[in-house]
């Protein structure tokens, strides 16, 4: 069943290849963005609004959308859009209220100059644009993940999500809010679709924070990531505090997992089902109540309850320690294997990526892992992608460099359509910011590992 893909708008964005990644590429950093961009503008026919766009891999159909009004109890003014000097949009502004602009363009690969004006009477011809945004109708992706070894054009899409851990209903940073709709087409709730928050007493869910979030993402088209069904950990008291029967067990797992895949079904793309099921010697975990009750069937039941509940929902395994060949690796890749074989619904693999110096996999190692997933006919994603940095001086261009190998190497991954990165800022990371693990400083100024991630995928 095909499922609706948003149509991204981001403040700028440059599109590589089914997705925009928010970038202007001429412009070296977000610093450099012009003001304009983020906050309400004045535009008169002496002071329009220029900006510098850039797209990165071939020609890609866009929209550009400005919101604008004239000033009061003036004639109307006419709100002028141009691209590269060509007019691409003369909108009269009849009265105050604020409309939308949307205008398709297809624009060819490299740097554009943006130009917004108005023209009307000299003394009251203000338009006041907010949100400026080139966005786009991405193309939807294939249902299935491409076979391995498929040669890959130039024009390969891939989006990068970010994990948030905020209760929109209480706190939206600003800087934070502009620093993900700036640069990140997808959503992954750090912890607020963990069970202890979601299902504090049995069969009483709790969705203060997950439908605010939810909604916040669909109304920005951003995708979500559903995080997570089945894990060891981040579970309610009322569950691991005694002892399930095997039937009360699956009860409990359906009852949860009809709850909030149904809840969101249809706003979330994929799920991770099942989160980290095997310890370092590729043993299944035991220190876990679903485990405990389950058994191994618990991977059966969780992904075809959850196929179930919401069919249109990729379904995920997700682990950490699995790029570098050895039992854990072994494991998972066995068991996506028997899950396949018997018909089990699932559908790619999460390659978590919490990476530092010392345990960066080699790029040839990476890409085999991956390629090894994907010989299944599976996704492959990094979905929790932050490499911590050390104190020496070249620690930034060497984290730099291995972000620019991630996306190096899912750019040559056929069925990697995706990278999530675990966090926006180093300030909110769970591995502390002392550790400078993310693409963004504290301040959400863009680190080189930001641009190195960018070009990596727009290289492709
Ligand atoms: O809920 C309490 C809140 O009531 C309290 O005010 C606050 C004060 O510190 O703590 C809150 O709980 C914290 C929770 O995050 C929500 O912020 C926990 O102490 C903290 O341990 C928890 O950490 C999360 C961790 O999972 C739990 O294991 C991290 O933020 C989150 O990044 C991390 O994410 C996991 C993925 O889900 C699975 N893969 C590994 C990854 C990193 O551990």
């Amino acid at each position: 069943m095909p499922r609706p893909y948003p149509c991204f708008g981001t403040r700028l964005w440059a599109v590589v290849g089914a997705v925009a990644v928010a970038t202007v590429w001429s412009s070296p950093a977000q610093a450099d963005l012009p003001r304009a961009l983020h906050d309400l503008t004045h535009v008169t026919p002496s002071a329009p609004l220029r900006a510098t766009l850039g797209t990165v891999a071939g020609s890609s159909t866009v929209e550009l959308r400005a919101r604008s009004r004239r000033c009061a109890k003036a004639t109307p003014v006419t709100l002028l859009i141009s691209v590269d000097a060509r007019r691409i949009a003369r909108v009269k502004l009849h009265s105050a209220n604020w409309r939308n602009v949307s205008v398709p363009q297809k624009l060819a690969a490299g740097g554009h100059t943006l130009l917004v004006g108005v023209a009307g009477r000299p003394a009251c011809s203000r338009a006041t644009v907010d949100e400026l945004r080139l966005g786009g109708r991405a193309d939807r992706p294939a249902d299935a993940p491409a076979p391995p070894g498929t040669p890959l054009g130039p024009k390969r899409r891939i989006p990068i999500g970010a994990a948030v851990n905020w209760d929109i209903s209480t706190r939206l940073d600003r800087a934070e809010d502009q620093a993900f709709l700036g640069h990140f087409q997808g959503l992954t709730p750090e912890n607020a679709m963990k069970m202890t928050y979601v299902e504090p007493r049995r069969n009483e869910f709790d969705w203060s924070e997950t439908d605010p979030l939810v909604t916040y993402a669909m109304d920005q088209h951003r995708t979500v990531r559903g995080h997570t069904l089945i894990w060891h950990k981040q579970l309610p008291g009322w569950l691991t505090q005694r002892r399930w029967t095997r039937e009360e067990m699956t009860a409990v797992m359906k009852e949860w997992i009809s709850g909030i895949a149904g809840r969101y079904k249809g706003r979330i793309t994929d799920w991770d089902v099942l989160n980290e099921l095997f310890d370092e010697h590729g043993a299944w975990r035991t220190n876990s109540p679903w485990y405990d009750a389950l058994g191994p069937d618990l991977a059966d039941m969780a992904l075809r309850t959850a196929s179930e509940v919401d069919p249109g929902a990729r379904l995920f395994i997700n682990d950490f320690d699995i790029e570098l060949p050895g039992p854990k690796q072994d494991a998972v890749y066995n068991l996506a294997r028997d899950l396949k074989a018997r018909g089990v619904p699932l559908d790619g693999i999460g390659i978590q990526a919490h990476w530092s110096g010392e345990s960066l996999p080699p790029e040839p190692t990476l890409l085999a892992t991956m390629n090894r997933f994907a010989s299944l006919g599976l996704r492959v994603e990094l979905t929790e992608l932050d490499i911590t940095t050390d104190r020496f001086a070249d620690a930034l261009q060497r984290q730099a460099d291995a972000y620019a190998m991630a996306g190096r190497v899912c750019q040559s991954v056929a069925s990697c359509d995706r990278i999530t990165v675990w966090g926006i800022s180093d300030k909110d990371s769970w591995r502390g910011g002392v550790n400078r693990p993310l693409l963004f400083d504290d301040k959400f100024n863009a680190k080189p590992a930001y641009g190195a991630l960018i070009g990596a995928l727009a290289a492709g």
